[in-house]
Parts: C-alpha cells; structure tokens; sequence
C-alpha cells in the first residue's frame, strides 16, 4: 500500500517542524500557507524561524522532492492526511480565538478527498475537534485530534523522539492511518476520543507548567529562610513518582504555549462554572514569581532603580529558540524601564523591535552596569569569559536566574554570583 500523502496548512513552528520531518519519514508532504513570501522563502530551503536541525531537513526535503511548499488552495484535493497547524491566538478573556482556524475549514471542506483524515495539530481549545467536524460537515472525512508535544529549541528530536503519539479519533480508520504517520518511531501511542486528546495536552503543559511554579515557590522559600534547591530539587526528583526533569528555578515560566494553554483551560473550567485553584494558582504563583524576581533585582541593584544600568542576558523565553512571546526576560525588562532603569540587552538569536532596551554584544552592555542579570540560558552565557565581564561591570553582582555561571569560577574573577533559591 502506498504512504499517505500529507498536506499541513500552516507553516507556523508546529506546521513547519512536522512537515519537515514528516518528509524527513519518507511521507510526500506540502506545506500551505497564506503567507507568499514565506511559502517564497521556504520553498528556497530557508526557515524564517530558528530552531536548531530544521533548516538541513528543509533543504533534505526539498532535495529528495518529498516536501514542497504553495500557496495554492488546488493541495486540499489531493491529500490522505490534512493536518490543521494554525494559530488561536487568546481573545482577552484568555479562550483561543479559533476563527482562523474556522476560516481554514471553510475554505478547504469542499475539497477535500473522500475518505481524508483531518486532524488537529497545533493546540485547539477543549471541544474544537468536534467544531471542525460540524464545520465539515461531511460523513466521508473524518476528524483526528494528534496534538504535538514540541519543545521550541528541541522540536526535530521532541517530534522524531516523542514520548508518546496521541491520536484521538471517532473513526477506527482514520485513527489507524494516522498513528501509521509515526510507524518509524518510538514512544507509545494512545488512541483515544477527540475531547481526551485534546485535553491531554492542556493537562501536560499545565502539569509541568504547575510543576514549574512549585519549584520556583521552593527557590523564593529557599532565599527567605535559606537551604539549597539544587539540593531540594535532586532530593524529590529521585522519587520516581515526582521524576527528576522540568525541576530547574528559573525566572518564571514563559513561551508561547504554557501561558495560553493554563489561562485556556482555565477559562474553560470557569465558562462551566467549575473552580479549578491548583491550575488558577499555578499562574498566580508565577506572576508572584516575576515579583520576587524583581525585588532580587532591587536588592542586588543596591539603589534606587531609577537612573541604575542593568545588563541582561537573554530576551528569548529560553535557549534555543528566537522566540519572544511570553518572555520573562521582556516582563523584567518592561519594570525595570517602568521604574527609569536603564536596560540593555543581549541575545545571541532573538532579537526585538521597539524602545524597551537597547540591544546589543552582551560584554558591551555589561559596561558599566550596576548588575547583570542572566535571563536565559544560552550556552554563550554559559561559556561567558567572566573576566571581560568583571572588567565592564561597575560592581562586580551578576544575578543568574538560570544557575548557569558556577560562583567559584565568577569569584575567581572578583564576581559575586546570585542565584534563586542557591546559598
Ligand atoms: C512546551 C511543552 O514543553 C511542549 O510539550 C508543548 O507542546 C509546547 O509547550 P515550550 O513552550 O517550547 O514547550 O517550552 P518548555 O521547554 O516546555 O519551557 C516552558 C517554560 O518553562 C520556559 O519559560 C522555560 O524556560 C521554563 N522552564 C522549563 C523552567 O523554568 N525550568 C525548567 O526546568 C524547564
């Protein structure tokens, strides 16, 4: 029997890293979007994203003929396997706003193959799966919720190594066709019904999103009454039960999913009249958490904010990515410049547009500043010749909110190290 031939609409991270690997599967693949300047760019091999592994399977894909991109509406007609990658941006009240993603539908339902699986990718609020089959509005398409799990900086290894392929369908069939997408890949695969599906990924981002917060409550607990939380955090992963990943203090959690995907569902809880405290606390507990970080800053800065210069490392929500949506790093910024203090930054992919700092090589924005302060992880900063750094600051405190510069390295170097929840 031949492969099934994909279409992916929407070539946004999630579109664009499934089609790439899809192909990179041996599957024939097209990649729609409305957008003809990316279609343009992508078509020439280039991605207009970072993400680490992504522009060789392009350039592979489009070598081997397997992946191609257009903008033509003509793709619909000839798929097995329609993945819906598009965005739902929150409306205010923190809900997706699934018009887009209706619009899609609208345009294609025509099209569409007899006998074509259509499956939700990118996040859908709680119910959509069955939205867009009443949107369909055809008994010979069927409707596929395969939610992704793709860390951004880690999307090609998250997709080709996932820990599991959910696939939740009413239609025996179409599930069966799209778990056979992944038949040269790991992980276990749980079929399932649409709604668990979807709820399956709001449940395991607000998990590690509520995991997060708790570890973070342990590192503000640690800076009041004192105690290690490398300590702490090794100490509770060894059990099994809580396991020893996504246990690392940070500035907060941020990124284009966590924060979407908890207010969404509690959102959702709240339209039903439900109270849901854990996960409404588990966003709590982080904006307290922005808080906490900035009262560090104030105490390290050793004066008054205003007319103070502060260095900072990183405006990407976290290493690997470009990506600034949802970013702690832009939440410090925007309070310190709220408060007259002069920021300037520094990251070596993700750049932004704009007034809030002045963006530059991250040892010239270290000149003669009060602190610096690491928000993000790169390895740069990791592998950060510290005596450049001591030479420009005009007092020797970094404030490291990642816990990537060792403080008996930095004090080789006259430098104080700071640290959330570290002695
Ligand atoms: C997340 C999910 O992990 C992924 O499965 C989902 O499909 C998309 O959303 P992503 O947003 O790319 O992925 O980032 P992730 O690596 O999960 O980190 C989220 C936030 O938590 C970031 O702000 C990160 O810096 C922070 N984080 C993560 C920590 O502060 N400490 C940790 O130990 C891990």
């Amino acid at each position: 029997m031949s492969k099934p031939s994909i279409l992916v609409i929407g070539t946004g991270y999630v579109g664009l890293t499934c089609a790439a690997c899809f192909a990179n599967q041996g599957f024939k693949v097209t990649g729609l979007d409305i957008d003809e300047d990316k279609v343009q760019l992508l078509s020439s091999g280039t991605s207009p994203i970072f993400e680490p592994g992504l522009d060789e399977l392009l350039t592979a894909g489009l070598e081997s003929g397997l992946l191609e991109f257009t903008t033509s509406a003509d793709a619909a007609s000839t798929a097995d396997v329609v993945f819906l990658c598009l965005p739902t941006p929150p409306l205010p009240t923190g809900t997706p706003d699934i018009s887009i993603l209706r619009g899609a539908v609208m345009q294609h339902r025509e099209a569409l193959k007899s006998g074509a699986a259509v499956v939700t990718k990118s996040t859908v609020p709680l119910g959509t799966s069955k939205d867009v089959a009443a949107w369909l509005d055809r008994d010979d398409v069927h409707l596929v919720s395969n939610p992704e799990f793709l860390r951004e900086g880690s999307a090609i290894h998250d997709f080709l190594n996932p820990d599991r392929v959910v696939v939740g369908s009413l239609n025996h069939d179409a599930a069966l066709v799209v778990q056979s997408l992944y038949d040269g890949l790991p992980g276990e695969r749980i079929l399932c019904d649409p709604l668990s599906a979807e709820l399956i990924k709001y449940a395991a981002n607000a998990f590690l999103a509520t995991k997060l917060s708790f570890v973070n409550e342990l590192a503000r607990i640690c800076d009041e009454v004192g105690g290690d939380v490398d300590a702490v955090t090794y100490g509770i992963g060894t059990d099994h039960r809580i396991a020893d990943s996504f246990l690392t203090p940070g500035p907060g959690w941020g990124g284009s999913c966590f924060p979407k995907d908890v207010a969404g569902l509690a959102a959702l809880a709240r339209s039903s009249r439900l109270r849901v405290p854990v996960i409404e606390s588990a966003v709590e507990s982080n904006r307290d958490h922005f808080d906490h970080v900035i009262t560090q800053i104030r105490k390290h800065v050793g004066k008054s904010l205003q007319g103070a210069n502060v260095a900072m490392w990183g405006i990407a929500f976290k290493a690997g990515t470009d990506d600034t949506r949802s970013s702690p790093a832009l939440d410090i910024a925007e309070r310190l410049t709220a408060e007259q203090c002069d920021v300037r930054a520094a990251d070596p992919v993700a750049k932004v547009d704009g007034n809030l700092f002045t963006q530059m090589d991250m040892y010239d924005a270290c000149t003669d500043a009060d602190l610096l302060v690491i928000a993000t992880e790169w390895d740069e900063f990791r592998d950060a010749d510290l005596a450049q750094v001591a030479d420009r600051l005009s007092q020797p405190t970094i404030l490291d909110l990642r816990g990537i510069i060792s403080p008996e390295a930095a004090a080789e170097h006259g430098l104080t190290v700071h640290s959330l929840g570290r002695p």
